[in-house]
């Protein structure tokens, strides 16, 4: 299994290429049921899920080319992927695949739109908490689905003559759920009307694409979403849009060691909570033509607290990096989550490098130290790996972190990224 070293001590100095984003591509991929004509996705980023997506949307029955000339933006080389689903094979989503990767839960909303009836697995819980669907049960009973749980199964079937739209508000915000709605709605009879929807930029990124398809929404960005029924959905190109989780840890991996780089092919509004929480912990934060300017250099990181909260606030995924920065601040810090009940992995892994971290419920406190001593660490899920790297590029001697499997799920080459911007980072394959 690969591990990565990283030798800490650099000051990160260059240009950092974001890619298209995960969370983004997911859902748009997923999209892609709802036609049977080709939907093509620039800037798709190169990582696991997204690899583990296609074979999910190929047992649906999508044809799926990946571009294979690499597209050549800056120094970033991004993907130009088609989907074609001229019949859909299959309406069950089996266990095996939905275990594997949670949004695979997400092609219920399509199937069962264009096909009228889905079974698609449970998913189950995650390291980061238990994680329901039952806002996503509800919003789709809300559209006249019928939805029975059978062995760790969820059977849905749509009215004779198609899902109808209607008003539903979600009790909680849900990006997934809010996805997985729009995305059933876009084929329903009627109007509907979302309430209380998420308002990431990757769900107008969704909506965006759906529109290209011929969907018509209205209200994407804001907490209520307008979706007219349309009969039938057909092909459209789209492009990924960057990278706000990768861009804001980058941006943190700046303020970590000090330097200047330029996050390129990136656009500062997408995270303006998290470049604030940044600046306020002492780095300089400008936009450039290509994408944002990070520089530290002399100051120290001051304490800064954080509370998570769904967009715009600022962003649980981001969480677990700027843990890492504040391990390093000159005073005392407070993260909170709310998102996730149990987000806080990495904090036992922190602490094997040094850190001084208390947790009391959902609030963490972090008590800056003026050093962190390289060790072998765990990575535990996604984001709480990317942190450890964070603090490993300043610690004292080497940190080993292994269970990379969870960092390639979502960073694209981030040795690469990393080495190239004077960091020495390494993979080590056993
Ligand atoms: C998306 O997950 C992201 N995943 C997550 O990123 C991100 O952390 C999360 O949104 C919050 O921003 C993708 O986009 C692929 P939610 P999602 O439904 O949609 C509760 C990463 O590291 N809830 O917005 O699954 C849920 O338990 C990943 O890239 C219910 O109670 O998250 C959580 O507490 C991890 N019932 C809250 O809502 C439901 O039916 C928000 O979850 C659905 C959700």
């Amino acid at each position: 299994m690969d591990r990565i070293r990283i030798t800490g001590g650099n000051e990160l100095h260059g240009i950092i290429p974001i890619s298209g984003a995960k969370n983004a591509a997911l859902p748009l991929m997923i999209a892609s049921l709802l036609t049977d004509d080709t939907l093509t996705l620039e800037n798709v980023p190169h990582l696991a899920d997204v690899e583990q997506l296609i074979r999910i949307l190929g047992n649906h029955g999508a044809d799926i080319s990946v571009n294979g000339r690499r597209e050549r933006q800056g120094e970033s080389y991004a993907r130009t992927i088609h989907f074609t689903c001229r019949n859909i094979v299959d309406t069950t989503a089996p266990y095996e695949l939905v275990s594997k990767m949670r949004a695979s839960f997400w092609v219920i909303g399509p199937l069962l739109a264009r096909e009228g009836r889905a079974r698609v697995s449970l998913p189950g819980g995650c390291a980061i908490g238990t994680r329901p669907v039952d806002l996503f049960i509800e919003g789709l009973a809300a559209l006249g689905a019928n939805i029975e749980i059978d062995s760790g199964y969820i059977n849905a079937t749509a009215p004779i003559g198609g899902l109808i739209g209607a008003r539903y508000v979600f009790p909680k915000v849900s990006v997934g759920a809010t996805h997985v709605m729009m995305m059933a709605a876009t084929l329903a009879n009627g109007t509907t009307t979302i309430g209380n929807a998420a308002r990431e930029p990757e769900v107008v990124d969704l909506a965006n694409c759906l529109n290209a398809m011929g969907a018509k929404i209205t209200g994407a960005g804001t907490s209520t979403i307008t979706i007219d029924g349309v009969t039938s959905l057909s092909g459209a190109r789209h492009r990924v849009l960057p990278d706000r989780i990768e861009t804001g840890t980058y941006a943190m991996a700046v303020a970590m060691t000090g330097g200047d780089v330029i996050l390129e092919g990136t656009d500062a509004s997408l995270l303006d909570t998290a470049l604030e929480a940044i600046r306020r912990a002492g780095a300089e934060i400008t936009p450039t033509e290509t994408g944002i300017r990070v520089y530290r250099n002399g100051g120290g990181i001051k304490p800064v607290d954080v509370v998570t909260d769904p967009f715009p606030g600022f962003p649980t995924d981001l969480q677990a990096q700027f843990m890492g920065l504040m391990t390093r601040s000159s005073g005392v810090s407070h993260i909170t989550e709310t998102i996730f009940e149990n987000r806080f992995m990495h904090v036992q892994e922190l602490a094997r490098l040094g850190a001084r971290i208390t947790l009391s419920g959902q609030t963490a406190k972090i008590e800056g130290v003026p050093r962190l001593k390289g060790a072998p660490v765990m990575a535990t899920d996604l984001r709480a790996s990317v942190s450890l790297v964070i603090a490993g590029l300043v610690a004292e001697g080497d940190t080993m972190v292994s269970r990379v499997y969870h960092l390639d799920r979502g960073f694209e080459r981030l040795e690469e990224k990393l080495t190239r911007c004077g960091a020495i980072v390494e993979r080590v394959t056993d």
